[in-house]
């Protein structure tokens, strides 16, 4: 296996809550990596938040996101491939699964919103899975917060260590610009929405009169005092701490004014890491391993019902992908050939021979594969690690008319596929609860059901509050339990047994009563056995 082709490789995510910046922070890197040639031209493929029953403009959106959900460029020698996440809750699904197939992560902070919610939730699993995280704080042209103080609110909430890299120089309309800590060189600010000349200067002595010179005494002299507190109460950066997720990097610029963008992917280049292992159900997986193996974290239909192909996404793990090669989709037993396999460089999908570790593909599917899935070149075994979450909201799905239950069954096993939603079955009756993250998808759901498979269905309100996978060191109480509670018990889509608790107190109690059960909120647990 080609250690140039692994080692050139960075593939990362780019999170946010919604209008942090995430998009334009998105496009101001291909602009540098020459992917596109003016700001503006990538399309927004955001989900707006007063979208809430518009799904005809969602399904437009996710049109767009097909193509722009995973970008590829060149910068200084390196391939660097972007996974765009989507930055609205109700698709945080989405996100999460986004996040099994990078190697590290860039997370986008508004200066003046500190840590919202949604960030808190993205960091939460990029903790579990150890993910190496890089903090931009964005929009250091409008007032926020001081930075120490933002700093601390990103331990506290984030539960992290952090080290700022570059340093603010007021902020608003007192912005001057920011010092590079890690390169010793001060980068005025000028407001430049659309090209990419930053005005950098070496300044490795904080102390020579130049600084005053150049951004005035006062302004000069804050600097001074802060970079010699941020050295003293910050360790200095060490990258095998930000390499084992223990510690996170962080920057500050505009991204709408391409301002402290290039130090960001500059020091990204440097210390993010090439591309990594992956945990199967009976080994360790390496990039350099020479056969060849990945697994699809996101599917996308075809949204013209006269093509019902669809794409799935598939992170390559180890080995080299090749055109029109057999290879063997684990969970089917089958194997499989590709005629045309896409890479995503910027806007282009185009049709690759090839492609190493890191990279992602789109696979043209009539249907075979579902998320998780693995393909390997004859190996048998699967990728771990692409969790369920606990839905927040459930409903049960009500077929309106008998006459299309194939239609229904079939719509909902291929919706299930794609991750729209989770399908958890309960008896008597094989009654489906539908859990989603957010209202939306049950607008998708009804859509697409009648749209694509000619199936008209209804939803009722299911009063749960979660559903938790369960583990137990004792199989009689684990019975007695199932009995105890047969109406809030129901399998999940690998037949796993979970229980929907209509309460927090409910699943207290049902902690406390039975201490010899687990109650899991994900199903990676089950994963790490
Ligand atoms: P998202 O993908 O994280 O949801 O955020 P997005 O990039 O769309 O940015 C959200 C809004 O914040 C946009 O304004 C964008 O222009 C603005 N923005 C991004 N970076 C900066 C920055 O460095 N400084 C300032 N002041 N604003 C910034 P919008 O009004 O929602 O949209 P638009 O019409 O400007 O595109």
């Amino acid at each position: 296996m080609s250690l140039t082709e692994i080692n050139k490789r960075r593939t990362f995510g780019i999170i946010s809550h919604p209008d942090a910046g995430k998009t334009t922070l998105t496009e101001k890197l291909l602009l540098f990596g020459g992917a596109i040639q003016s700001a503006g031209a990538v399309k927004n493929n955001k989900i707006k938040k007063t979208a809430t029953s518009d799904f005809m403009e969602i399904e437009k959106q996710r049109g767009i996101s097909v193509a722009t959900s995973v970008m590829a460029f060149n910068y200084k020698g390196k391939q660097i491939n972007i996974l765009d996440t989507p930055g609205h809750k109700d698709f945080a699904e989405d996100t999460f699964r986004t996040l099994t197939a990078v190697d590290s992560v860039i997370l986008v902070i508004d200066v003046a919103s500190g840590v919202e919610a949604q960030t808190e939730r993205l960091m939460e699993v990029c903790r579990m899975r150890k993910t190496p995280v890089i903090i931009f704080i964005n929009k250091l042209d409008r007032d926020g917060k001081e930075s120490f103080d933002l700093l601390d609110e990103l331990e506290e909430k984030l539960m992290i260590k952090v080290r700022p890299l570059t340093w603010p120089i007021g902020m608003g309309d007192r912005f001057k610009g920011v010092y590079n800590i890690y390169k010793e060189e001060l980068n005025l600010f000028s407001p430049n929405k659309t090209g990419i000349a930053d005005d950098i200067q070496s300044l490795s002595d904080l102390n020579s009169k130049e600084l005053d010179e150049k951004i005035g005494t006062d302004a000069a002299d804050e600097l001074r005092e802060e970079i010699e507190m941020i050295e003293g109460v910050y360790d200095p950066f060490d990258r095998e701490e930000y390499l084992k997720g223990d510690i996170a990097p962080v920057f500050f610029g505009s991204a709408v004014n391409n301002f402290g963008v290039q130090e960001l992917l500059n020091a990204f280049c440097e210390i993010s890491p090439s591309p990594i292992g992956r945990d199967a159900d009976t080994k360790r997986v390496e990039p350099t391993d020479d056969k060849f193996s990945g697994f699809v974290f996101k599917i996308h239909a075809n949204l013209d019902p006269k093509h019902r192909d669809r794409i799935a996404f598939l992170r390559i793990v180890s080995g080299k992908f090749q055109r029109n090669t057999f290879y063997n989709h684990v969970r089917n037993e089958k194997k499989m050939k590709f005629p045309n396999p896409t890479s995503f460089m910027a806007q282009d999908k185009s049709v690759i021979d090839e492609a190493y570790p890191g990279d992602v593909i789109g696979l043209y599917d009539s249907g075979s594969f579902k998320i998780g899935d693995t393909l390997t070149e004859g190996e048998k075994f699967n990728f771990k690690g692409i969790p369920s979450f606990s839905p927040e909201i459930f409903m049960e799905l009500e077929n309106l008319d008998p006459m299309k239950n194939k239609q229904m069954n079939k719509g909902i096993k291929q919706l299930m596929d794609e991750g729209v939603a989770q399908l958890f079955i309960q008896q008597p009756g094989n009654r489906k609860i539908i859990g989603t993250v957010g209202q939306l998808q049950f607008e998708v759901i009804s859509y697409r059901l009648e749209h694509e498979y000619g199936a008209k269905c209804r939803f009722m309100p299911k009063n749960y509050f979660k559903a938790c996978w369960i583990t137990s060191t004792d199989n009689e109480k684990f019975e007695q339990f199932k009995r105890a509670k047969a109406r809030y018990i129901a399998l999940d889509k690998d037949k796993h047994i979970v229980f929907l608790a209509e309460t927090p107190f409910l699943l207290q109690m049902a902690e406390q009563d039975y201490p010899e059960l687990s109650f899991h909120k994900t199903s990676e647990f089950m994963l790490e056995e």
